[in-house]
Protein backbone atom coordinates (compact mmCIF):
# COMPACT_ATOMS: atom_id res chain seq x y z
CA UNK A 1 0.00 0.00 0.00
CA UNK A 2 1.26 3.97 -0.91
CA UNK A 3 -0.55 6.56 1.00
CA UNK A 4 -0.36 9.85 -0.46
CA UNK A 5 -1.09 12.76 2.18
CA UNK A 6 -1.61 16.57 0.83
CA UNK A 7 -0.23 18.90 3.05
CA UNK A 8 1.86 16.36 5.19
CA UNK A 9 4.05 19.20 7.02
CA UNK A 10 0.83 20.88 8.44
CA UNK A 11 -0.54 20.15 11.77
CA UNK A 12 -2.83 16.69 10.83
CA UNK A 13 -1.28 15.52 8.29
CA UNK A 14 2.48 15.36 10.30
CA UNK A 15 0.54 13.24 12.68
CA UNK A 16 -1.08 10.86 10.36
CA UNK A 17 2.40 10.12 8.60
CA UNK A 18 3.59 9.47 11.80
CA UNK A 19 0.43 6.71 12.83
CA UNK A 20 0.98 5.38 9.10
CA UNK A 21 4.72 4.87 9.95
CA UNK A 22 4.46 3.36 13.12
CA UNK A 23 1.55 1.06 12.81
CA UNK A 24 1.68 0.29 9.01
CA UNK A 25 4.10 -0.91 6.55
CA UNK A 26 2.76 1.00 3.87
CA UNK A 27 4.81 3.65 2.40
CA UNK A 28 3.97 7.35 2.52
CA UNK A 29 4.50 10.18 0.29
CA UNK A 30 3.44 13.57 0.67
CA UNK A 31 2.90 17.20 -0.74
CA UNK A 32 4.48 19.89 1.36
CA UNK A 33 3.88 23.38 1.47
CA UNK A 34 5.83 25.83 4.05
CA UNK A 35 7.94 24.91 6.86
CA UNK A 36 9.19 20.92 6.68
CA UNK A 37 9.86 21.59 11.24
CA UNK A 38 6.25 19.21 11.83
CA UNK A 39 8.00 16.29 9.84
CA UNK A 40 11.58 17.17 10.36
CA UNK A 41 12.12 13.66 12.46
CA UNK A 42 10.36 11.67 9.35
CA UNK A 43 12.01 13.09 6.32
CA UNK A 44 14.16 10.05 5.32
CA UNK A 45 11.36 7.66 5.53
CA UNK A 46 8.92 9.76 3.70
CA UNK A 47 8.73 10.66 -0.47
CA UNK A 48 8.22 14.45 -0.38
CA UNK A 49 7.13 16.73 -3.31
CA UNK A 50 6.79 20.53 -3.23
CA UNK A 51 3.73 21.07 -5.06
CA UNK A 52 1.06 23.52 -5.84
CA UNK A 53 -2.08 21.88 -5.72
CA UNK A 54 -4.12 25.15 -7.50
CA UNK A 55 -2.59 23.96 -10.91
CA UNK A 56 -4.20 20.83 -12.36
CA UNK A 57 -0.79 19.91 -14.65
CA UNK A 58 1.37 19.71 -11.31
CA UNK A 59 -1.62 17.38 -9.35
CA UNK A 60 -1.33 14.48 -12.18
CA UNK A 61 2.37 14.80 -12.49
CA UNK A 62 2.21 14.35 -8.42
CA UNK A 63 -0.11 11.59 -9.18
CA UNK A 64 1.98 9.66 -12.20
CA UNK A 65 5.06 10.24 -9.74
CA UNK A 66 3.91 8.58 -7.00
CA UNK A 67 0.99 6.04 -7.74
CA UNK A 68 -1.05 6.37 -4.77
CA UNK A 69 -3.66 3.69 -3.63
CA UNK A 70 -5.28 6.30 -1.52
CA UNK A 71 -5.39 9.55 -0.92
CA UNK A 72 -5.55 11.68 2.38
CA UNK A 73 -6.28 15.34 0.93
CA UNK A 74 -5.44 17.55 4.64
CA UNK A 75 -3.85 20.57 2.43
CA UNK A 76 -5.82 23.66 2.47
CA UNK A 77 -6.83 26.63 4.58
CA UNK A 78 -8.27 25.50 7.94
CA UNK A 79 -9.12 28.97 9.64
CA UNK A 80 -12.65 30.08 10.22
CA UNK A 81 -11.62 33.08 11.33
CA UNK A 82 -9.18 33.91 8.04
CA UNK A 83 -11.98 33.36 6.25
CA UNK A 84 -13.75 36.36 7.40
CA UNK A 85 -10.97 38.26 6.39
CA UNK A 86 -10.44 36.52 3.03
CA UNK A 87 -13.81 34.64 2.03
CA UNK A 88 -12.55 34.27 -1.75
CA UNK A 89 -9.21 33.50 -0.84
CA UNK A 90 -10.58 30.42 1.17
CA UNK A 91 -13.11 29.23 -1.23
CA UNK A 92 -10.85 29.50 -4.27
CA UNK A 93 -7.96 27.64 -2.03
CA UNK A 94 -9.90 24.95 -0.56
CA UNK A 95 -12.37 24.36 -3.59
CA UNK A 96 -9.79 24.16 -5.96
CA UNK A 97 -7.37 22.11 -4.66
CA UNK A 98 -9.97 19.74 -4.39
CA UNK A 99 -11.13 20.01 -7.18
CA UNK A 100 -7.96 19.33 -8.97
CA UNK A 101 -7.45 15.68 -6.65
CA UNK A 102 -10.62 14.27 -7.90
CA UNK A 103 -10.15 15.39 -11.49
CA UNK A 104 -6.39 14.21 -10.78
CA UNK A 105 -6.99 10.91 -9.27
CA UNK A 106 -10.02 10.56 -12.45
CA UNK A 107 -7.35 10.70 -14.84
CA UNK A 108 -4.27 8.99 -13.90
CA UNK A 109 -6.05 6.39 -10.98
CA UNK A 110 -9.34 6.08 -10.51
CA UNK A 111 -9.24 3.02 -8.54
CA UNK A 112 -7.14 4.97 -5.83
CA UNK A 113 -9.32 5.62 -2.93
CA UNK A 114 -9.62 9.40 -1.79
CA UNK A 115 -10.24 10.69 1.89
CA UNK A 116 -12.30 14.16 1.44
CA UNK A 117 -11.98 16.41 4.67
CA UNK A 118 -14.99 18.66 5.28
CA UNK A 119 -15.42 19.93 8.51
CA UNK A 120 -18.35 20.29 11.67
CA UNK A 121 -18.64 23.40 10.42
CA UNK A 122 -20.77 22.45 7.49
CA UNK A 123 -23.70 22.13 9.83
CA UNK A 124 -23.47 25.75 11.01
CA UNK A 125 -26.66 26.66 12.67
CA UNK A 126 -27.82 24.15 14.54
CA UNK A 127 -30.24 24.38 17.94
CA UNK A 128 -30.56 22.90 21.09
CA UNK A 129 -32.74 20.22 19.07
CA UNK A 130 -30.03 19.13 16.59
CA UNK A 131 -27.75 17.80 19.41
CA UNK A 132 -26.29 15.71 18.76
CA UNK A 133 -25.45 16.39 15.46
CA UNK A 134 -25.83 13.35 13.06
CA UNK A 135 -24.74 13.17 9.21
CA UNK A 136 -28.60 13.83 8.14
CA UNK A 137 -28.61 17.31 9.67
CA UNK A 138 -28.95 19.72 7.10
CA UNK A 139 -25.82 22.17 5.89
CA UNK A 140 -26.29 25.75 7.45
CA UNK A 141 -23.21 27.11 7.20
CA UNK A 142 -21.97 30.54 9.10
CA UNK A 143 -18.40 31.60 7.28
CA UNK A 144 -16.96 31.34 3.89
CA UNK A 145 -14.97 28.30 5.57
CA UNK A 146 -17.82 26.58 5.82
CA UNK A 147 -19.13 26.53 2.22
CA UNK A 148 -15.40 25.71 1.28
CA UNK A 149 -15.89 22.83 3.10
CA UNK A 150 -19.14 21.97 1.88
CA UNK A 151 -18.22 22.10 -1.22
CA UNK A 152 -15.07 20.03 -1.19
CA UNK A 153 -17.97 17.48 0.68
CA UNK A 154 -20.31 17.82 -2.52
CA UNK A 155 -17.26 17.58 -4.97
CA UNK A 156 -17.10 14.42 -3.10
CA UNK A 157 -19.81 13.16 -3.79
CA UNK A 158 -20.82 14.11 -7.24
CA UNK A 159 -17.15 12.32 -8.36
CA UNK A 160 -18.27 9.49 -6.91
CA UNK A 161 -21.82 9.70 -7.85
CA UNK A 162 -20.59 10.19 -11.56
CA UNK A 163 -17.72 8.37 -12.30
CA UNK A 164 -18.02 6.10 -9.13
CA UNK A 165 -14.76 7.11 -7.12
CA UNK A 166 -13.90 5.72 -4.35
CA UNK A 167 -14.35 8.69 -2.23
CA UNK A 168 -14.80 8.55 1.65
CA UNK A 169 -16.25 11.95 3.11
CA UNK A 170 -15.18 13.01 6.91
CA UNK A 171 -16.70 15.69 8.39
CA UNK A 172 -14.43 16.21 11.75
CA UNK A 173 -15.31 18.16 14.71
CA UNK A 174 -12.88 20.39 16.51
CA UNK A 175 -9.39 18.37 16.93
CA UNK A 176 -6.28 20.10 19.04
CA UNK A 177 -3.00 18.79 20.00
CA UNK A 178 0.85 19.54 20.24
CA UNK A 179 1.91 21.70 16.38
CA UNK A 180 -1.48 22.80 16.01
CA UNK A 181 -0.94 26.64 15.32
CA UNK A 182 -2.05 29.49 17.24
CA UNK A 183 -5.47 30.77 15.62
CA UNK A 184 -7.04 27.98 17.01
CA UNK A 185 -8.15 28.44 20.58
CA UNK A 186 -5.79 25.87 22.47
CA UNK A 187 -3.07 26.62 20.95
CA UNK A 188 -3.92 30.50 21.16
CA UNK A 189 -4.45 30.04 24.90
CA UNK A 190 -1.72 27.40 25.72
CA UNK A 191 1.29 29.96 23.35
CA UNK A 192 0.25 32.81 25.74
CA UNK A 193 0.68 30.85 29.04
CA UNK A 194 3.86 29.41 27.79
CA UNK A 195 5.33 32.84 26.83
CA UNK A 196 3.96 34.44 30.04
CA UNK A 197 5.82 31.67 32.30
CA UNK A 198 9.37 32.67 30.22
CA UNK A 199 8.76 36.13 30.34
CA UNK A 200 8.23 36.58 26.67
CA UNK A 201 4.98 38.44 27.65
CA UNK A 202 3.53 39.90 30.39
CA UNK A 203 1.36 37.49 32.77
CA UNK A 204 -1.65 37.85 30.68
CA UNK A 205 -3.75 35.82 28.43
CA UNK A 206 -6.61 37.27 25.76
CA UNK A 207 -9.65 35.30 25.25
CA UNK A 208 -12.72 35.61 23.05
CA UNK A 209 -15.50 33.46 23.61
CA UNK A 210 -15.84 31.51 26.48
CA UNK A 211 -19.63 30.44 26.64
CA UNK A 212 -19.04 28.21 23.66
CA UNK A 213 -19.05 24.77 23.91
CA UNK A 214 -17.02 22.43 21.44
CA UNK A 215 -16.62 18.74 20.73
CA UNK A 216 -12.69 18.46 20.96
CA UNK A 217 -10.78 15.30 19.97
CA UNK A 218 -7.53 14.89 20.14
CA UNK A 219 -5.77 15.27 16.77
CA UNK A 220 -3.92 11.48 17.11
CA UNK A 221 -7.21 9.86 17.68
CA UNK A 222 -8.35 11.73 14.44
CA UNK A 223 -5.89 10.30 12.32
CA UNK A 224 -6.41 6.73 13.56
CA UNK A 225 -9.81 7.43 12.41
CA UNK A 226 -9.08 8.62 8.97
CA UNK A 227 -6.82 5.45 8.28
CA UNK A 228 -10.00 3.41 9.33
CA UNK A 229 -12.44 4.80 7.16
CA UNK A 230 -10.02 4.97 4.27
CA UNK A 231 -9.57 1.58 4.38
CA UNK A 232 -13.15 0.39 5.78
CA UNK A 233 -15.44 3.17 5.07
CA UNK A 234 -18.14 2.83 2.73
CA UNK A 235 -17.18 4.77 -0.78
CA UNK A 236 -19.49 7.44 -1.36
CA UNK A 237 -20.53 7.60 2.18
CA UNK A 238 -19.77 10.70 4.91
CA UNK A 239 -18.75 10.41 8.37
CA UNK A 240 -18.71 12.63 11.66
CA UNK A 241 -15.70 12.10 13.69
CA UNK A 242 -16.14 13.63 17.23
CA UNK A 243 -16.24 12.51 20.82
CA UNK A 244 -19.81 12.95 21.25
CA UNK A 245 -18.84 15.34 24.47
CA UNK A 246 -18.89 19.21 24.78
CA UNK A 247 -16.27 21.05 26.76
CA UNK A 248 -16.80 25.11 27.18
CA UNK A 249 -13.55 27.39 26.08
CA UNK A 250 -13.94 28.33 29.92
CA UNK A 251 -13.81 24.86 31.33
CA UNK A 252 -10.51 24.67 28.16
CA UNK A 253 -8.65 28.38 30.32
CA UNK A 254 -9.37 26.95 33.41
CA UNK A 255 -7.96 23.26 32.77
CA UNK A 256 -4.91 25.23 30.74
CA UNK A 257 -4.68 27.90 33.98
CA UNK A 258 -4.64 25.54 36.24
CA UNK A 259 -1.15 23.40 34.63
CA UNK A 260 0.32 27.35 34.66
CA UNK A 261 3.50 27.95 36.78
CA UNK A 262 2.83 31.20 37.43
CA UNK A 263 -0.04 33.57 37.83
CA UNK A 264 -2.24 34.99 35.30
CA UNK A 265 -4.63 37.41 34.64
CA UNK A 266 -7.64 36.57 31.91
CA UNK A 267 -8.95 39.76 29.14
CA UNK A 268 -11.91 39.49 27.15
CA UNK A 269 -10.43 40.61 23.78
CA UNK A 270 -13.43 41.97 21.29
CA UNK A 271 -10.86 40.97 18.38
CA UNK A 272 -11.13 37.25 19.27
CA UNK A 273 -15.37 37.87 19.68
CA UNK A 274 -16.94 36.01 16.35
CA UNK A 275 -19.72 37.63 14.69
CA UNK A 276 -21.75 34.73 14.87
CA UNK A 277 -21.33 31.47 16.87
CA UNK A 278 -23.75 28.72 18.08
CA UNK A 279 -23.60 28.05 21.81
CA UNK A 280 -23.25 24.61 21.34
CA UNK A 281 -21.91 21.89 19.27
CA UNK A 282 -21.93 17.87 20.01
CA UNK A 283 -21.02 14.84 17.62
CA UNK A 284 -22.90 11.58 16.83
CA UNK A 285 -20.84 9.32 15.93
CA UNK A 286 -22.68 6.18 15.96
CA UNK A 287 -22.03 5.90 11.95
CA UNK A 288 -18.56 5.73 12.24
CA UNK A 289 -18.44 3.46 15.66
CA UNK A 290 -20.71 0.98 13.37
CA UNK A 291 -18.94 0.85 10.79
CA UNK A 292 -15.10 0.63 11.98
CA UNK A 293 -15.55 0.60 16.01
CA UNK A 294 -13.64 3.95 16.23
CA UNK A 295 -13.66 6.03 19.48
CA UNK A 296 -11.45 8.76 21.32
CA UNK A 297 -9.05 7.10 23.56
CA UNK A 298 -7.17 10.27 24.79
CA UNK A 299 -8.79 12.53 27.67
CA UNK A 300 -9.51 16.05 26.89
CA UNK A 301 -6.90 16.84 30.21
CA UNK A 302 -4.25 14.74 28.11
CA UNK A 303 -4.48 16.37 24.78
CA UNK A 304 -4.41 20.06 26.85
CA UNK A 305 -1.32 18.97 28.75
CA UNK A 306 0.52 18.28 25.87
CA UNK A 307 -0.46 21.46 23.77
CA UNK A 308 1.00 23.51 26.48
CA UNK A 309 4.58 20.96 26.99
CA UNK A 310 4.52 21.91 23.16
CA UNK A 311 4.37 25.41 23.26
CA UNK A 312 6.65 25.11 26.32
CA UNK A 313 9.15 24.03 24.21
CA UNK A 314 8.29 26.49 21.51
CA UNK A 315 8.74 29.43 23.67
CA UNK A 316 12.15 28.05 25.03
CA UNK A 317 13.66 27.62 21.62
CA UNK A 318 12.23 31.26 20.77
CA UNK A 319 14.03 32.65 23.15
CA UNK A 320 17.36 30.98 22.82
CA UNK A 321 17.17 32.05 19.65
CA UNK A 322 17.05 35.49 20.76
CA UNK A 323 19.67 34.72 23.18
CA UNK A 324 22.15 34.06 19.83
CA UNK A 325 20.48 37.05 18.14
CA UNK A 326 21.29 39.70 20.97
CA UNK A 327 23.16 37.88 23.94
CA UNK A 328 23.58 41.70 25.44
CA UNK A 329 20.34 42.64 26.36
CA UNK A 330 18.93 39.43 27.53
CA UNK A 331 21.15 39.57 29.76
CA UNK A 332 20.31 43.36 31.23
N1 LIG B 1 -9.23 30.67 17.95
C1 LIG B 1 -9.72 31.13 19.12
N2 LIG B 1 -8.95 31.97 19.88
N3 LIG B 1 -10.95 30.77 19.49
C2 LIG B 1 -11.42 31.22 20.68
C3 LIG B 1 -10.68 32.09 21.51
C4 LIG B 1 -9.38 32.48 21.10
O1 LIG B 1 -8.66 33.22 21.76
N4 LIG B 1 -11.43 32.36 22.60
C5 LIG B 1 -12.58 31.71 22.47
N5 LIG B 1 -12.59 31.01 21.30
C6 LIG B 1 -13.68 30.14 20.82
C7 LIG B 1 -14.18 30.44 19.41
O2 LIG B 1 -15.07 31.55 19.43
C8 LIG B 1 -14.85 29.10 19.07
O3 LIG B 1 -16.15 29.06 19.63
C9 LIG B 1 -14.02 28.05 19.80
O4 LIG B 1 -13.19 28.80 20.73
C10 LIG B 1 -13.15 27.19 18.93
O5 LIG B 1 -12.42 28.02 18.05
P1 LIG B 1 -11.23 27.48 17.13
O6 LIG B 1 -10.24 26.71 17.90
O7 LIG B 1 -10.70 28.68 16.37
O8 LIG B 1 -11.92 26.44 16.16
P2 LIG B 1 -13.14 26.58 15.13
O9 LIG B 1 -14.33 25.96 15.81
O10 LIG B 1 -13.31 27.96 14.64
O11 LIG B 1 -12.67 25.70 13.89
C11 LIG B 1 -11.96 24.50 14.06
O12 LIG B 1 -12.80 23.39 14.09
C12 LIG B 1 -13.45 23.07 12.89
C13 LIG B 1 -14.24 21.83 13.13
O13 LIG B 1 -15.35 22.15 13.91
C14 LIG B 1 -10.94 24.36 12.96
O14 LIG B 1 -10.09 23.30 13.29
C15 LIG B 1 -11.55 24.08 11.64
O15 LIG B 1 -10.55 23.86 10.64
C16 LIG B 1 -12.42 22.85 11.79
O16 LIG B 1 -13.05 22.56 10.58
Amino acid sequence: MKALITGISGFVGSHLAEYLLETTDWKVAGTVFGPYKNIAGLCDRLELYPAELSRLDVVTFVLELTQPDVIFHLAGQPLVAASRQDPWGTLETNIHTQLNILEGVLRVNPACRVLVVGSSEEYGLVSPQDLPIDEETPLRPLSAYAVSKVAQDLLGLQYYLTHRLPVVRVRPFNHIGPRQRVGFVASDFASQIAAAELGLQPPLIEVGNLAARRDFSDVRDVVRAYVLLITAGEPGQVYNVGSGESHSIQEMLDILLSMSRVQIEVRQDPGRMRPSEVPEVVCDATRIRERTGWRTTIPFRQSLEDVLEYWRAEMSEKLRAADVDDPVSRTM
